[in-house]
């Protein structure tokens, strides 16, 4: 056992007995980082460096048997876990906010395990970053087609917590859609194998399931079971400019009908977006050759034996005639079309650059997508005149990125007070809509209040059982998802 000297406030535990904090040898050295000292930071400012937690410690498990130790050690010393992935996560759940909490970091456990093209699996320690896992895939000619701006930093485990969704989620589904099984640590320490690889299993509950999507607070995710797909052998990418957010829903209703599950992507970007591309690389600029409101990314993929590029030039043909598009090219290059995505990447990057914004990540039928642009931005120039609406997102799942950004020379306690406020608007217009106001990126810290607040009395005690059935002690992420037992 080795003592940790932390300078940090001391936790209940030590005050009670007034002992070192002592953690099994294996996870001391270079595992562990003192949740007070510079090192500490990458692992507790986030991505878009507003906002900030504490921690007693950030530890680092090079193995599954070492998690193990680990939960163990803290659930016998009743010390919070807060599991951290690549800390890509937009809503503050790998952040703790108390430092007597323990940071999990899952960035050593980052093997491919192995990749099966009899079974069309893949199965890889949680901490593997998603783009290892796409590149292990790619090089066994198939895909993992799980695929956000993130995916260079983020981890499968994280997108398991999170139940990941991003730009294919309308052909391939979400990450609760690809996940085929999960290697689990509970509270005591014992290992859950549910990689079974099986596509169908209807025996009883699915664990897998109640842990997909729970944003660490159930348990730790060790190891993922992916399905597969065949690699596309080819991938056609079209950029369009349109009048409205109505004409991009027809659009996307015509390429529907015409390419049925062809359609891979389609996602927008409107117009106001784009000099926040330019905020990164002043070369990211519309392939258009006029301006338009609205600009779509539209992306047909397939294997051999289907003319992608004919179905495709059809479709944006017949949109022409239809006077739904005003514009359009179709990259004749992969390294085009990778032109493309860069402004939808940019524009999402030039927001951190530029400072402190509301960011949301709303939902809606896919019918409604033009009612609740239109409102929202209404109701923005309306209330708030000087702020400025960014509109875009994954069109074809009726979930739109709807962020504010406050004046540039507005003081940051204020932005922070008004962006309260303009969230709160914005939640009552997705609710009225019947919508929801975490499409993808979950619940975390940043909307636990909002998330319990909406939940009827009967819901509320089906989440908390259900919690109590994985984590009587409260151990794991609290204050993630719901309040912590303390508030409730
Ligand atoms: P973290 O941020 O480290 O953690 C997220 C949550 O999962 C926390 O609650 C944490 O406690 C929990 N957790 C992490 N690992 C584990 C584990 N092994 N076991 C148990 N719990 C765990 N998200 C989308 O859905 N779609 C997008 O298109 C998208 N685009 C993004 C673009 C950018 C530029 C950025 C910065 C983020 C984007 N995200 C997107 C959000 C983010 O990338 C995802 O939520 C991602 O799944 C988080 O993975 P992570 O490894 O970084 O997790
Ligand atoms: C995106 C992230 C922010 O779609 O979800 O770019
Ligand atoms: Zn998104």
């Amino acid at each position: 056992m080795i003592g940790l000297m932390i300078t940090g406030r001391p936790s209940p535990q030590r005050e009670a007995s007034g002992a070192i904090v002592e953690l099994p040898a294996q996870l001391a050295g270079d595992a562990l980082i003192d949740g007070q000292s510079p090192p500490a930071d990458s692992y507790l400012i986030d991505w878009s460096r507003d906002r900030r937690g504490r921690a007693r410690f950030i530890v680092r498990p090079g193995s599954v048997e070492d998690v193990q130790a680990l939960v163990r050690w803290c659930s016998q010393s009743s010390v919070a876990i807060v599991v951290q992935g690549g800390n890509t996560g937009l809503v503050g759940g790998a952040l703790p906010d108390n430092s007597d909490y323990a940071v999990l970091s899952l960035e050593r456990l980052n093997r491919i395990r192995c990749v099966d093209p009899l079974d069309f699996t893949l199965q890889a320690d949680a901490g593997a970053v998603l783009q290892d896992v796409k590149d292990a895939a790619e090089a066994s000619d198939m895909t993992f087609p799980l695929a956000l701006g993130a995916q260079g930093s983020c981890t499968i485990g994280g997108n398991v917590a999170t139940n990941a969704g991003g730009i294919n989620v309308l052909r391939y589904g979400m990450t609760r859609d690809l996940v085929l099984g999960l290697e689990t640590v509970l509270l005591d320490g014992t290992l859950w194998n549910g990689m079974n690889g099986l596509r169908k299993d209807n025996r009883g509950y699915s664990l897998k399931q109640l842990m997909i999507g729970s944003e660490g607070t159930l348990g730790v995710v060790t190891g993922v079971e992916v399905r597969l797909s065949p690699r596309p052998t080819q991938v056609e990418t079209a950029y369009v400019g349109l009048g409205s957010f109505r004409q991009t829903c027809e659009l996307f209703r015509m390429a529907r009908h015409l390419c049925s599950d062809l359609l891979s992507a389609f996602e927008v970007i409107g117009e106001e977006c784009l000099p926040l591309a330019h905020l990164i690389d002043p070369n990211l600029r519309s392939p258009l050759t006029q301006a338009c409101p609205v600009h779509a990314i539209v992306e047909l993929a397939c294997g051999p034996g289907i003319d992608a590029g004919g179905l495709l030039e059809t479709m944006l043909t017949r949109a022409l005639e239809a006077e739904l598009i005003r514009d359009g090219v179709v990259a004749q290059s992969r390294s085009q079309a990778a032109t493309f995505w860069a402004i939808r990447e940019g524009l999402v990057e030039g927001q951190a650059r530029r400072g402190f914004h509301v960011r949301t990540d709303l939902s809606v039928r896919l019918s409604e997508v033009p009612k609740l642009v239109e409102q929202a931005r209404a109701c923005i120039v309306r209330e708030w005149p000087g702020w400025t609406s960014l509109t875009y997102g994954h069109a074809g799942d009726g979930n739109i990125h709807f962020n504010v950004l406050p004046p540039i020379d507005c003081e940051i306690g204020e932005a922070r007070t008004v962006g309260q406020a303009v969230l709160t608007r914005l939640y009552e217009l997705v609710g009225a809509l019947g919508g929801s106001f975490s499409a993808e990126h979950g619940v975390g810290r940043s909307r636990s209040d909002v998330f319990w607040a909406g939940l009827s009395q009967r819901e509320r005690q089906i989440h908390t059982a259900i919690k109590a059935a994985f984590d009587p002690a409260g151990l794991f992420n609290p204050g993630c998802l719901m309040p912590d037992r303390g508030d409730l």
